[in-house]
This record gives structure tokens, C-alpha cells and sequence, in this order.
């Protein structure tokens, strides 16, 4: 399986509660919930099965829907799958034969010896993800809950590799692992050199791990060494990949998205352009929260689990990567973002650019809207909009306002990282009356509101009436900052 190809294929691992609802049409087979293993973050633990083991018909059964869905990649998972050999064999055997190409194991690999390694490299199974939880085999066994378990699962992987099939570890990082990352890096390296790819998980609050928050890693720490850690990968050709049970962009990924499963699949369905523009489906197990709104690469990240944020307290996120507004300096030169400029008004030449623009964050500037523009714009991949003016002649303008309303409406169906977010920036206000009526009759319509005009003390004290009563995010810009404009 090329590495393009796995990264789109990981969002299927370790899904939620969520996910699993949705596990049939994303190629999920579930052969036991049984298994050998504790582990105490184990996302869907055994003892939230009233039923652990289905009969086997109801697993063809299964099959048969996958293999009609047309779905390329089915992931055998569990539970531990390989507490039931044959079944995992005859499923694995079965959808090769039926033309599905690609059919993956996610084990602990603690049941896996040379004789079955060589049966399921027979049957066709062309990669197993194996959860190699540290370097330390003390560390390893604590975290797997069971004794022993790190010197079998490496007995494990060593069997699958000699049977010619593909590894890619998972470490699901926990706090008792989480400075460990390079080290794990290091040793998979030298210990593990024909594994190349490493899919760097960490654990995700759900299941088991719900009850145990004490697991959940800090990102602040994680941030460093992630870097550390794709250092090390890049020095020995190891592939990194930042799975959906991985991390935000902001811990560490930044400055390379293609690795990150969830910004590669935002940037494939804006590729696609009409509905699915925005493309980050966060399965609503994760949030965006305070930092996310001054981020750049809000539309290519899901934010953070919503335990991370109460638990952790969002601790190592920030916008890294900032969201400048058009009108402060360096909008334009800021690597996340594009500015297309429409003093004229949305015409196809702007929409041409907007469907151009790759980066993850791509405002538009204008200075009127027609109706339907903020629904076109959604549509071509904008994200940001400015809408320069002067507040007594938007009061006059109809058709923009309703369009403004009409975007807002638009916006209430969105999530928070698809929604297009609209600022007001005004170059000359008529007076405090005008003003003000206008931002009252358009409070609930946009995101926020810059007065782009030389001020006095008047001003401040102006948009902090503003932001006391009407709730808006209201600021004045400095004399420098309004002579931008
Ligand atoms: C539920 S396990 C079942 C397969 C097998 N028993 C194993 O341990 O690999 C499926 C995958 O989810 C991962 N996983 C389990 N709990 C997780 C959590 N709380 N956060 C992130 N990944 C988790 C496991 O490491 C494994 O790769
Ligand atoms: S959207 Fe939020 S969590 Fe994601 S990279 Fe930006 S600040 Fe970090």
C-alpha cells in the first residue's frame, strides 16, 4: 500500500463511540470485542459489550455489506481479532478473493506466532497495525495491562514482517509515554528497521480512558517532542503520520499537513468543491476552542478532544499559525492564508481565485455583496470574508445586509470549522448614532467589527460601549493599523 494511500486510510482506526456507528461504511470489521489485553485507555473496552462475540454469520454478513459498498481498504479489528484465527483468516482470504485490495489486521500482535503470521500473509492479508505502546517494555506492559506483553508483541511483529507482511506501529502516546516519543522513534529504528511507517496516536479519551483522564498526554509536551520526533523519523526514513486519534495541527504538525489524515482528507473534499468544501469531519468527539479562533488552519484541523480542553485545559495549543485579518500587517505575506481582493463585488474572475487558492485559510475582501454571493463563496472554498465600509452607506445598502443575514443563517447549519466567518471593517462611521444602529441590526450576523479610522479616546470608549452591550468583538485599530487600510 503506497503511503498516500494508508494516510487516507487511517481516520478508520480507533474511532469513538462516534466512528463506531459508523464503522460498516468505513470498512471496520469488529471480529470480537473479547481481548487478551487491558489496556487502560482502551477506547472500546470489553465490559461495554453485553455481547462480545458475534456469531460468525453475522460477521459474512457484515463482510457482504462491505464488499457491496465498494469500499478499497477493510480494517479486521476487535477486541483482540486474533483471539479468533480462523475467523480472521477466512475474512481476510474471502474479501481478497472478492477483489478488495488492500486488507489490514489491527492487533497487539501478543497471539501471533510464525505459523499464523505465514497463514495470514497466505489468506492475503497485506498490513497489520500493531499497538507497540513504548520502547520500555516496563511502560509497554503497564500500558497493555498485561505482564509480559512487550517481548511477545515484538515476537509478534517480527513474525508478520518475516511472512512478508507490512507493519505500522501504533503507540497511542499516554502521559506515562509522552517524553518519549524520539526515544520511541530511536528504537523503532533499530530494533524494528523494516517497519516504515509509524502512526503516531495518542490516546484518546473515550472508553476506559473516559474514566482515567490521568492518561490523557499534555500537548505542551507533546509539541516538543513530536518535533523531535519527526526529526528523527525523517533522519531514518520512517514515515510519520498524524492519525484522526492523533493530534491538532498546533502539537507539532503544523508546518506539515500532508502527514495529518484529518487536513488531507479537508484539502481532498475541498478539492471536490459544492457541499463539501469544508472538509474536516471531527465526528463531534473533538471542539475548537479559545485559541482556535485567532488559527489559520482552523478549516484543516478538528481542534481537540472536548475532555482535552476541560481536562488539560487546552494546555500546548495556540494558533501557530495566526489568522490575520486583511487590514494588519503581514496579512498578505502569512503562509496559511490568501487574500483576494473584490472592491468591484464578487464577479467570476474572484471566484476563480478563491477555487484556486490552496492555502486553508482564504479571505475575501469586498466592499459590497450580491445575493447569493456568500453561498457561492462557501462553495469556491472561502473561509474568511472582510466587508469594508462606511457605516451610513451600508445602512442604505439592502441587498448587502440581506446577504449578510443570509450568510449568518447559512452559518447556523455549519460547524464551527466550516462556517464562513465574516468581519465588518469600517472606514468611516457617519457618527456614533449610525454606527451603532447598524452594528445592533447586524449583532448576530458577523464574527467581528473593526473601526478603521483615526480615533481619539472617543473611539475606545465607543466600541467598548459596544462590546458591553451588544456583545460583539468590537476593537478600535491603532492610528498605524487604520492608515493601513
Ligand atoms: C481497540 S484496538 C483493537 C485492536 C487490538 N486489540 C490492538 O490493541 O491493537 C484498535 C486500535 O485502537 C487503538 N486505541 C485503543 N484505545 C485507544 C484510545 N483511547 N486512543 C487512541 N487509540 C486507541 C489501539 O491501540 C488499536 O490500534
Ligand atoms: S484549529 Fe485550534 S487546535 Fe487546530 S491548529 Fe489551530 S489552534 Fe491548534
Amino acid at each position: 500500500m503506497s503511503a498516500k494511500a494508508s494516510a487516507r486510510h487511517l481516520p478508520l482506526v480507533g474511532q469513538g463511540p462516534v466512528g463506531e456507528a459508523h464503522h460498516r461504511t468505513k470498512g471496520l470489521l469488529r471480529v470480537t470485542m473479547a481481548c487478551n489485553e487491558r489496556c487502560p485507555f482502551c477506547n472500546v473496552p470489553v465490559e461495554d459489550y453485553p455481547r462480545p462475540t458475534p456469531p460468525e454469520s453475522e460477521l459474512e454478513a457484515e463482510l457482504e455489506l462491505f464488499l457491496a459498498s465498494g469500499e478499497r481498504t477493510l480494517t479486521l479489528s476487535g477486541g483482540e481479532p486474533t483471539l479468533y484465527p480462523k475467523r480472521v483468516l477466512m475474512l481476510t482470504a474471502r474479501a481478497r478473493s472478492r477483489g478488495v485490495p488492500f486488507v489490514e489486521l489491527q492487533t497487539n500482535a501478543v497471539l501471533v506466532d510464525r505459523e499464523l503470521a505465514v497463514a495470514l500473509a497466505e489468506a492475503g492479508l497485506t498490513s497489520a497495525f500493531v499497538s507497540l505502546l513504548s520502547d520500555v517494555p516496563e511502560l509497554h506492559d503497564e500500558l497493555a495491562g498485561l505482564e509480559g506483553a512487550f517481548a511477545r508483541c515484538l515476537a509478534g511483529i517480527d513474525a508478520l514482517l518475516d511472512a512478508g507482511v507490512a507493519v505500522t506501529l501504533n503507540p497511542v502516546i499516554a502521559t506515562q509515554t509522552q517524553e518519549r516519543v524520539a526515544d520511541y522513534v530511536e528504537f523503532v529504528a533499530r530494533r524494528l528497521p523494516r517497519v516504515r511507517v509509524i502512526s503516531l496516536s495518542a490516546v484518546q479519551p473515550h472508553g476506559r480512558a473516559a474514566h482515567g483522564t490521568s492518561l490523557l498526554p499534555d500537548y505542551a509536551v507533546l509539541g516538543e517532542q513530536v518535533k523531535l520526533a519527526r526529526a528523527r523519523a525523517a533522519e531514518h526514513d520512517i514515515l510519520l503520520i498524524n492519525p484522526y486519534c492523533g493530534l491538532p495541527l498546533c502539537v507539532g504538525w503544523h508546518d506539515d499537513p500532508s502527514r495529518s489524515v484529518e487536513a488531507i482528507e479537508a484539502a481532498s473534499r475541498r478539492e471536490l468543491g459544492g457541499l463539501a468544501a469544508h472538509g474536516i469531519d471531527n465526528q463531534g468527539n473533538k471542539a475548537h476552542g479559545p485559541p482556535c479562533g485567532g488559527c489559520a488552519l482552523r478549516t484543516r484541523c478538528g481542534g481537540a478532544w472536548h475532555a482535552y480542553w476541560t481536562v488539560r485545559g487546552g494546555s500546548g495549543l495556540a494558533a501557530v499559525e495566526p489568522r490575520l485579518e486583511p487590514w494588519q500587517q503581514g496579512a498578505d505575506r502569512a503562509p496559511a492564508q490568501r487574500i483576494v481582493g473584490a472592491a468591484g463585488g464578487l464577479g467570476p474572475a474572484e471566484l476563480a481565485a478563491v477555487r484556486g487558492a490552496t492555502e486553508p485559510t482564504v479571505w475575501l475582501v469586498t466592499e459590497r455583496l450580491g445575493e447569493g454571493d456568500g453561498s457561492r463563496l462557501w462553495s469556491a472554498g472561502g473561509t474568511d470574508l472582510l466587508l469594508l465600509g462606511e457605516a451610513p452607506a451600508l445602512l442604505d445598502d439592502a441587498v448587502t445586509r440581506a446577504e449578510l443575514r443570509s450568510i449568518a443563517r447559512d452559518n447556523h447549519r455549519r460547524e464551527p470549522q466550516s462556517k464562513l466567518r465574516v468581519v465588518v471593517g469600517l472606514r468611516r462611521l457617519g457618527s456614533f448614532r449610525h454606527a451603532h444602529q447598524l452594528l445592533t441590526e447586524h449583532r448576530g450576523d458577523v464574527d467581528a467589527v473593526r473601526l478603521l479610522v483615526q480615533g481619539d479616546q472617543r473611539l475606545e470608549r465607543f466600541a467598548a460601549a459596544v462590546r458591553a452591550s451588544l456583545g460583539l468583538d468590537v476593537t478600535a485599530a491603532t492610528r498605524a493599523e487604520s492608515a493601513l487600510v
